[in-house]
């Protein structure tokens, strides 16, 4: 328990040019994704699913947000094409989670997106919890039809965040963290 405790305390994201192998075995990633699918999810939706991007497949999706990158900014330099194909090969793992959330005559779509966040967070501490580190981030591809269409999304279906995982190659820093009295209230 204070294991649990100390880690959810002292939890820092690493960025993902910072994540470096060993990745995480298939048994560890079908325990994380265990984890994940056990949210709070009211009316028991089942309102997110899971792609995992690893190996090949982080270049094969980076392509097609290079592609993207490159039609909406022709004249980018090699470079810069080079970084944005790589987005998602920059740490040995990524497990996107998608929501689903969906009209229901009983239990709104707001309810069903936060179950998704729930899902990524699950991930993050699971996955801290076995010794590596990670980052949850979207950036503009999360928000790009052409990126989801290569993901396999359906119309409707949105990212809620691609977790990068990995062995952290340098401990982050600390950032400033809210004063709980500007954020509590107490009745
Ligand atoms: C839904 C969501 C999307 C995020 N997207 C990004 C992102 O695109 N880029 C980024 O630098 N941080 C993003 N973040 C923030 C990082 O996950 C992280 O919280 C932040 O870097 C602070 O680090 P900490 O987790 O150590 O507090 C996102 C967070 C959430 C909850």
């Amino acid at each position: 328990m204070n294991e649990t405790i100390d880690l959810l305390k002292t939890r820092r994201s690493v960025a993902p040019h910072k994540l470096g192998g060993p990745e995480p075995t298939p048994e560890e990633i079908e325990t994380l994704l265990t984890i994940a699918a056990r949210v709070p999810d009211h009316g028991r939706l089942f309102p997110w699913r899971f792609i995992v991007i690893a190996g090949e497949a982080r270049r094969r999706i980076g392509e097609a947000i290079g592609r993207a990158f490159q039609a909406d900014n022709p004249s980018a330099s090699a470079e810069t094409l080079e970084f944005e194909r790589n987005r998602l090969a920059r740490a040995p793992l990524v497990i996107a989670v998608v929501s689903r959330a969906a009209p229901h005559v009983k239990i709104p779509d707001w309810e069903q997106v936060m179950s998704a966040g729930a899902a990524c967070m699950s991930l993050v501490v699971a996955a801290n919890a076995m010794g590596y580190a990670t980052s949850w981030i979207t950036e503009w591809y999360a928000f790009d039809r052409r990126v989801l269409e290569a993901l396999g999304l359906a119309p409707g279906e949105r990212i809620a965040g691609f977790v990068h995982i990995g062995q952290p190659m340098e401990a982050p820093l600390e950032r400033p963290r809210p004063n709980l009295s500007d954020i509590v209230t107490r009745l």
